[in-house]
């Protein structure tokens, strides 16, 4: 069942019908996050550069997101550059704005026509200025989609974020602002670069590493957690259909129990 916690919107007043895939659309996570994970593997399997590892990888982003749209999902955040991703070659960290870039171009007029919304979380003045310029154009034409939300985490550390927070808390303390007593866990979920998404039902962590790796650190108190092998190129519809009936059969009890 999804989340009781911060239900915030709900963007998909008419969802679309899941139980076409029997998948029931009433126990649907309200929001799936994934750490797209082993394009760089993908690549050296095939003796091919890393580079060629996320052009196939974001060709799984495209299924991702057509899926979730197709089935109802209402929020889904993709871990698609972290704050440590900086430290990687110059020429990946390239190839990987070139590539998002296109991504937005190409793919922002079907989001638009398929009432999705685009949002980003994390660093996102780290950004090189001309990708900014696109995301910021591509969220302004998809700012009315519905149906569903993309957020892409760009720059983005779960450490960072937490830290982010403790500042801006720290700071309206010390005008006088906040007491410590205010300071409770929906204050500081306010305070996060996710301030207006539910925290994510569902994490999904390709490639088989049984890490979470800094993504949404606070967020995934309690998320149900799927690892699949798959690595994030050959990670494809039919294996996410399957993730989310398997997560229908989860019995999630938030550290309680039954009645
Ligand atoms: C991790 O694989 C993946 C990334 C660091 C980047 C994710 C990027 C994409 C899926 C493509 C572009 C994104 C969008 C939104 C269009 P890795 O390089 O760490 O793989 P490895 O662990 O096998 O080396």
């Amino acid at each position: 069942m999804p989340s009781k916690r911060k239900r915030k919107k709900s963007l998909n007043s008419n969802p679309a019908p899941g139980n076409k895939y029997d998948i029931d659309p009433a126990r649907l996570p309200v929001h799936v996050a994934i750490i797209m994970d082993g394009n760089g593997r993908w690549a050296k399997k095939r003796l091919l550069n890393r580079v060629m590892g996320h052009e196939k990888g974001s060709e799984s982003v495209r299924i991702v997101v057509r899926t979730s749209r197709e089935v109802g999902i209402q929020h889904l955040t993709l871990f698609a550059f972290s704050t440590e991703n900086w430290e990687r070659p110059r020429t990946e960290i390239t190839a990987l704005m070139k590539l998002l870039n296109r991504f937005l171009k190409t793919e922002r007029n079907e989001m638009r026509d398929n009432d999705i919304r685009l949002q980003a979380i994390g660093q996102i003045d780290r950004l090189p200025e001309y990708v900014q310029k696109t995301l910021l154009k591509t969220i302004d034409l998809t700012k009315d989609g519905r149906a569903m939300q993309l957020n892409l985490a760009l720059s983005y550390g779960g450490r960072t974020d937490i830290v982010r927070m403790a500042r801006m808390i720290s700071r309206e303390s010390i005008k006088g602002q906040l007491t410590p007593e205010a300071i409770t866990p929906d204050l500081v979920s306010s305070y996060l670069y996710t301030k207006d998404l539910p925290d994510p039902d569902l994490l999904i962590r390709t490639s088989g590493e049984m890490r979470i790796s800094n993504f949404m650190l606070w967020q995934i108190a309690y998320s149900e957690l799927y690892i699949t092998d798959t690595l994030w190129p050959d990670f494809d519809k039919k294996e996410y259909l399957h993730i989310l009936k398997q997560y229908q059969s989860r019995d999630r009890r938030f550290g309680k129990i039954k009645d």
